[in-house]
């Protein structure tokens, strides 16, 4: 089913986003998407591809790179109640590995990431929350101001899937805090997955990264190298992808370019005791009549073609 304009999205109108983040290769990428195509109300990190104080400073260097005045608040450093890890075999030590990157020129704007959320939700009606990491940030923000559920116009988040990555069942970001994924996955607004199912047909190919480092301007040059190491370690690692899946834009990309995608609502679970399936996203694909109601768009094919010719205009836009 071609997905239509989202509440609250249209291609009028730039949807107002907060971004929740650990960058993360493709978490850059969909902050470079998001500062061109979208209101960018803030950027806030969270724990999880990298430790806290790596994905803030990652944050703080992608908004230096794209020259955007947008504030940085940093979160959680750990999940509600697994113990944190990190995925440094995909993304590095300092959780953007591959390019030779600045410091950042200023610090965080604030260390308190729930209260950011809250007070910019109620301060801006009709904002979407995107988180493409760990989900502890957005959840500890739902529980805190239960009136966030009427206030946003929903959440698009990069996560669970059909299969997993981290486990066979479980993706990365859900599988690192399934506890905060079912307060979000149980919210009851407008809520988008970009599912592995989906982000694997979205793969970084050599001739993708060509094109990026073909843009001139210094942010394509980092870029595509980071792209390199991302696809590096990817494509050593998996048999059968061609580059790296960059998971994170589509979440904004649902936003910004609905049609684009393929989707079909379901019922989506969060699996919390699974010896094997923790963290999984349980999609009810039944065609029972009596099925749970669907409490999610679920995102299941990208014209990927299309999606990267939005991602290098939008590079190229920032370069200089
Ligand atoms: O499983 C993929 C997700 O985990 C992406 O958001 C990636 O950045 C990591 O956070
Ligand atoms: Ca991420």
């Amino acid at each position: 089913m071609p997905m239509s304009h989202l509440p609250g999205t249209s291609a009028a109108t730039r949807p107002r986003v907060l971004i929740d983040c650990d960058p993360g290769h493709d978490d850059a990428i969909a902050i470079v998407v998001a500062a061109r195509h979208t209101e960018l109300l803030g950027i806030t990190t969270v724990a999880g591809n990298a430790p806290l104080d790596r994905t803030t400073r990652n944050a703080l260097i992608v908004r230096d790179l794209l020259g955007i005045d947008v504030e940085v608040h940093s979160g959680a450093d750990r999940p509600l109640v697994a113990p944190p890890v990190h995925a440094d075999y995909v993304h590095g030590e300092s959780g953007m590995d591959g390019a030779d990157l600045p410091e950042p020129v200023r610090p965080a704007d604030g260390a308190d990431a729930v209260a950011f959320i809250i007070d910019t939700c109620r301060a801006n009606e009709g904002t979407w929350l995107v988180p493409t990491g760990p989900l502890t940030n957005v959840a500890l923000a739902l529980r805190a101001a239960p009136d966030l559920a009427d206030r946003v116009a929903g959440i698009s988040l990069m996560g669970g899937g059909t299969f997993g990555n981290r486990t066979a069942s479980a993706e990365f970001n859900v599988w690192c805090d399934p506890e905060a994924a079912a307060t979000v996955f149980g919210f009851r607004g407008p809520l988008v997955m970009s599912g592995l199912h989906l982000t694997h047909g979205f793969q970084a190919t050599p001739e993708r990264i060509a094109r990026v480092r073909r843009i001139p301007g210094r942010l394509a040059a980092v870029l595509a190298d980071l792209f390199d190491f991302f696809s590096g370690t990817y494509v050593s690692r998996h048999d059968g992808l061609l580059g790296a899946p960059v998971h994170d834009p589509c979440a904004v990309l649902a936003l910004t370019h609905p049609e684009l995608f393929e989707a079909s609502d379901a019922h989506v679970a969060i699996e919390l005791r699974g010896e094997f399936t923790r963290g999984m996203t349980v999609v009810d694909r039944r065609r029972l009549l009596d099925r749970p109601a669907p409490n999610c768009r679920v995102l299941e094919r990208i014209d990927d073609e299309a999606g990267f010719d939005v991602i290098d205009e939008a590079i190229a836009a920032f370069s200089r």
